[in-house]
């Protein structure tokens, strides 16, 4: 047999074409589409396609053009107008119904309060509180969340400014070294405090249980049950010693206690960065500028922190365009 008709008899056989039938028009539709579109009645079949999930929504036949046209256009009974209260803050906000609580927080609010790892539920990384319980950003819809719930994020549990202001488990989980690259040490800290309201004396299997939603690919994981039963200790009032001895702690805080007068301002770069660890290089390289107090950020916003009697905005912007990424 030629090598064409080998290649050719490999093929899939191709379905023929019914021309007395319009062909229905199919549509890939995300995980959340499918979900969404499952609650409003739709019928769908799921299939797996590849390493992702995909879906051909089969809608009814007689009103399949009609819904081919509306999927065309921006649907706006997708979108909901919500009011979310996150770390005491009230933020008005549009969303469509299929987006997560992750996606409103990062992409519309500009809160990089939690990571995404998996995004789908099994990793923990983003795992805020909605009315005290543990729930994982990415699979919570935020048009659900809406309606005078409570989300408390790792930015929201802290009792102010500094390593003073660090909440116990926030503390415990730094001094103990409970994290190596920290992807997953938001959520972490997030369930370990949800339990600590409720348990402030919880055994090891306790803690066990409470956290087994959260997975650590660096394998921390005794250092975080240890970081736990430290911040219960310290939270019923105990006196508690860290592994790293408490001098560097208030030595590491003095080194970051803002200069006299110093400026901060938040920019946001003309093009986003393309990941986290992008931003990690680009902070380090502007903390070497003399003057740079202190640096924070994401990847769509950078807030320098710097002595005035050293620089000034117009010195902080060029040297940010100089290192590659202008702000705005
Ligand atoms: S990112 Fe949400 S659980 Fe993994
Ligand atoms: S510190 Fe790296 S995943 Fe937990």
């Amino acid at each position: 047999m030629a090598a064409d008709e080998m290649a050719k008899d490999k093929q899939f056989p191709q379905a023929e074409p019914d021309s007395g039938t319009p062909q229905q028009p199919r549509r890939v539709i995300t995980r959340r589409d499918f979900l969404v579109q499952g609650n409003a009645g739709a019928v769908a079949v799921g299939v797996m396609a590849g390493t992702g999930f995909a879906a051909s929504l089969v809608q009814p036949a007689v009103a399949a053009p009609q819904a081919a046209q509306t999927a065309a256009a921006a649907d706006p009974v997708t979108m909901r107008q919500v009011s979310l209260d996150i770390d005491g803050k009230q933020h008005d906000v549009t969303v469509d119904v299929r987006e997560s609580l992750w996606e409103t927080m990062n992409y519309k609010l500009g809160l990089s309060n939690s990571n995404l790892g998996c995004d789908r539920a099994q990793c923990g990384a983003c795992t805020v509180l909605v009315d005290g319980r543990a729930v994982t950003g990415c699979s919570v819809l935020t048009a659900r969340n809406g309606r005078g719930q409570k989300i408390l994020t790792v930015a929201g549990i802290s009792n102010g400014p500094g390593f003073r202001g660090l909440h116990p488990v926030q503390r415990a989980f730094w001094l103990e070294g409970g994290f190596q690259c920290g992807i997953c040490t938001r959520g972490f800290v997030m369930s370990a405090y949800a339990l600590l309201q409720t348990n402030q004396n919880p055994t090891n299997a306790e803690i066990k249980e409470a956290l087994d939603g959260n997975i650590c690919r660096c394998g921390e994981y005794p250092k975080i049950l240890t970081a736990v039963q430290k911040a219960a200790a310290e939270m019923r009032g105990e006196k508690v010693s860290y592994s790293a001895p408490l001098i560097y702690a208030e030595q590491a805080a003095e080194a970051a206690a803002p200069v006299e007068g110093a400026v901060s301002r938040q920019f946001v770069f003309v093009n986003p960065l393309g990941t986290i660890e992008v931003y990690d290089d680009l902070s380090l390289e502007l903390q070497q500028l003399s003057g740079i107090v202190d640096v924070s950020g994401t990847e769509r916003t950078i807030t320098p922190v710097w002595d005035p009697a050293r620089l000034d905005e117009a010195a902080v912007r060029r040297a940010l365009s100089e290192l590659g990424h202008a702000v705005r």
